[in-house]
Formats: C-alpha cells, structure tokens, sequence
C-alpha cells in the first residue's frame, strides 16, 4: 500500500504534542509490514533548512483565491522513513508551529501543497491519511479539485485520524475565499472548520481509543462535533496508539543510571531514585516516593485537580513531586511557585527534556495524568513500562491502557478515579500512598504487571492496515 502520511507536526523535526510521536512510529511501523509510507510536513524554522541531507525535489505554484504562493519541497531519509517537506518561508519560518492570526492562510496553503507534491513526484498513494485539523481540509480539496484533473486522482481513498478534537481549525466564514469551490460540509456554526470538513468528507475516520471513539458522540466529549460525526457513526473507528518499545525501553537506555526490566526492577529503580533525588538536588529520603508529572501544560491534562490538591500533601512532606513540561503560562507560574515554596520537595523543569525525562520515568513512583479527556495519552503508557504506577482518571484512552489496582485481586497497573474532582484525586492518591509505604510487596507486583503491558506498536500499524485496505476495496 502506498500511503501518504500528512501531518502539522512530526518527531523528531517538530513536536507540540503527542501527535509528532505518532507521526513517525506509525509509518515506521507501517514500512516494516511492507508498506510504503511518507510523511508530509511543513519546514518550520527549527529545522535547519540546508544540512547536507535535505534534498531539494522540486517547486509548485499554489492558487489559493487571488494568490498565487511558491512552495518547495525537500526530502530527507530518518532511520529509514521518508519524510516530505513544504518549504514557505513566510508561512512557517516562525518561532511556533501553530498560533498565528493567519493559519488558515498557512495551512490552506499546506493542504494544496500536498497535492502539488503529488502531481509534481506522479507519485500516486492509494491513501492519503490526514491528522487532526491542521490536515483537515484535504478530503474537500481532493474533491473539489484533484479528482477531475487525472484518474490517479480520482481513485485515491482518504483517513482522518483525530489526534484532538479540541483543537479543530475555525476561521471566519471569509476564509473560504482561498478554497476556490464552496460547500457547506466545511461550514459549522458560521465557521469554517477544518477539523469538520475531514469528518464529514474522509472515507473513514478513527481516533486514537476505543473508548475516546464511544466519547466523542456525547455532548461533553464531543466539543460541538458529536452531530457530525454521529453521522459518520458507520465509518468511525477506534485505534489504540502503540509506544514505541525501542525509544523507551528501561533495559537500554543510555540515560538511565542503571539498567532494569521487570526482574530487576526493586533494586534498578531505587538505585535510579538515589541518583534522580541527588542529581535535582531534592532532598535524599529513599522511602519517600517520587510523584512525577511530564504533559504539556493544557487544561486537559487535569492540571486544575493537581492544583488543588497538591499543598495539602507537600505540607506534610509526603512525597517529592517532579514537573516538567510547559505551555499555559498559569500552570508555569503555579509549578514554580511551588518550587520556590517547597525546594527540598518540588522539582519544575520548564519546557521539554527527553533525557531528563527518562531520568524521572525511571526513578519515580507514581506518575500522574488525572486529564479532564484524553484520547489516547502515551505518557501513561511510558510510566507502566518503566514501572511507575499511573494515576489516572478512567476517560478516554487513559481508561484503555490502565487497569485500576483492585484490593480483592491485587491485579492492577495502576489506579483511577472517575468524576473529575479534586477529592476523588486527593483519594487516589491517599491510597496509592497507603499502598507505597505499607503494603510494598502488593506495590511490587503492581510494578511488575505494569512493567508487562506491551502497548505494541506492530499491533497498531495492523489495525490501520486494515482500515486502509477496507477503504480502498471499497
Ligand atoms: C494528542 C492527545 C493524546 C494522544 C496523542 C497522540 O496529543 O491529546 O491523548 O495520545 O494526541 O494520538
């Protein structure tokens, strides 16, 4: 099958959020089943635009309303996957990816971009897979434009995976203006709406649970898009994201101060706690567990619920609790705030570290991700191969990939609550502490049967193979 994969952002060249980790195990993954699978992405600014490897492959004019924009795509080969890029230096030699009063300027222009990619290589995918907003319109353009201009065209079936349905592209109703052709399927509430127009256009649509898949055609989950895709119910999937086992992997790792898998994890993970506490220089009490919490800092990731129950606990000194991540710039201010308070007990790393973060993945205890929804999370899954026990509210993928502790059984990889209140965490954690300090040995086989969830990524790429076979037999 020949894919092409389109995407705003994509590890390791640009990164907002979890979508860039997708972007690139999943055409990984995918080329390792036999498929040839591209990456579509834009050049933003922190991607050097001349190493010796990026390889110039030609240039396209695009028409979008009264404009006429160059754009030029580039190629270069990462640990075996082809990644495409659309060069505009006006449009994304910028500081952020996202975030600018012109978007739908910059990513009208990047979703045609992709077709004149296609035109100017002649090479035809049997699939287009779409991402989330920034790829929303797509399907529309495929219509509307390419299919009339050759038969290679008109056969090409499209996915829309969504990755976040709270971010979906809404512009003025003017933006049309750029399209060329007008239809209602990309009009929601005097809008116009990327995210919409993928929903309603896509041959098929998935997102990235099963149980985010059954949540998104509520009203609360839905974000004002449960009508419409109510309407695709038929065509609507549930895949669940694979972690990518080579990339966090607690037995090679080359930032870990020692070594350690499911056999040797009691004595690996204390010894990587001594050395996690003396590196931030926290204070060193071994029997005092490590809470972590690494996300973007976004409303939905619960961190109102952190905020409020946090104090309570750090008065009384009954864990360390280490951050990192950024972005709300009231979240950044509360982290460190608590830091300045709590110096011995509160670590705040502002922005992002991979090899820190390993670090923390593999000396805490418990890692927190009490998110208000969640269509997948992967961070969750991270901590469980590393043998930190998630805190989770039971929504979303959260609900798919953690099984709360129950006392009867002792089975369990980690703990929930359901409603999203702060008492139900500040519990949680109460027993979660309770387990810690009193009944190790339970916590220990908790540890291990985290340890043992294989999130497989080859398990994904079947699943979308799948559904890419079925659209296109279609
Ligand atoms: C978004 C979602 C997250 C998901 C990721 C990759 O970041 O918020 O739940 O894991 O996309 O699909």
């Amino acid at each position: 099958m020949n894919v092409l994969f389109c995407s705003g952002e994509a590890y390791p060249f640009s990164k907002t959020g979890g979508l860039a980790d997708v972007a690139f195990s999943l055409p990984k993954a995918l080329n390792q089943l036999g498929h040839n699978v591209k990456i579509i992405t834009p050049l933003y600014q922190k991607i050097p635009s001349k190493p010796k490897d990026l390889l110039h492959i030609g240039q396209a004019m695009i028409h979008m309303g009264n404009f006429v924009i160059e754009a030029d795509f580039y190629e270069t080969v990462f640990q075996g996957v082809t990644f495409i890029f659309v060069k505009n230096e006006s449009f994304f030699n910028r500081e952020m990816l996202y975030g600018y009063e012109d978007d739908a300027n910059r990513f009208t222009f990047f979703n045609f971009a992709i077709f004149e990619y296609i035109k100017l290589t002649g090479n035809y995918p049997d699939v287009i897979h779409t991402n989330d907003w920034q790829t929303g319109m797509i399907p529309f353009f495929l219509d509307t434009r390419y299919r009339q201009v050759n038969a290679q065209f008109a056969r090409i079936k499209t996915l829309l995976s969504i990755h976040n349905l709270e971010k979906q592209g809404s512009y003025p109703i003017e933006t049309e203006k750029l399209f060329g052709n007008k239809n209602f399927t990309y009009i929601h509430m005097n809008r116009v709406n990327f995210l919409k127009c993928g929903i309603m256009r896509a041959h098929a649509i998935n997102t990235v649970s099963n149980n985010y898949k059954n949540e998104i055609l509520t009203k609360f989950y839905g974000f004002s898009l449960d009508g419409p895709l109510k309407s695709r119910q038929s065509d609507l999937y549930g895949i669940l994201n694979g972690l990518d086992q080579d990339l966090y992997n607690p037995k090679h790792n080359q930032f870990l101060y020692e070594d350690y898998d499911e056999f040797s994890q009691v004595e690996g993970k204390a010894k990587n706690k001594k050395h996690l506490l003396e590196f931030l220089k926290l204070d060193i009490k071994q029997d005092v567990p490590i809470i972590a919490f690494i996300n973007r800092f976004a409303s939905q990731k619960g961190i109102d619920l952190i905020m409020q129950s946090l104090e309570t606990f750090l008065e009384e000194k009954k864990f360390y609790f280490i951050v990192i991540g950024s972005g709300d710039s009231l979240y950044e201010m509360f982290f460190s705030d608590m830091q300045k308070k709590y110096p011995t007990h509160v670590y705040f790393h502002q922005g992002f570290d991979y090899e820190l973060s390993q670090k923390v993945y593999g000396g805490s205890d418990i890692f927190l991700l009490p998110s208000l929804f969640e269509p997948c999370g992967l961070n969750q899954m991270i901590a469980m191969r590393y043998g930190t026990l998630p805190i989770v509210r039971n929504t979303g993928g959260l609900k798919d990939t953690v099984r709360a502790y129950e006392p009867e059984t002792n089975m369990g990889t980690g703990f929930s609550f359901e409603n999203y209140d702060a008492n139900e965490l500040k519990t949680t954690i109460d027993q979660a502490l309770d387990l810690y300090n009193h009944h190790k040995p339970v916590w220990n086989e908790l540890i291990v049967q985290a340890m043992q969830v294989r999130h497989s990524i080859v398990k994904m790429a079947r699943q979308y193979e799948e559904l890419y076979i079925l659209i296109t037999n279609e």
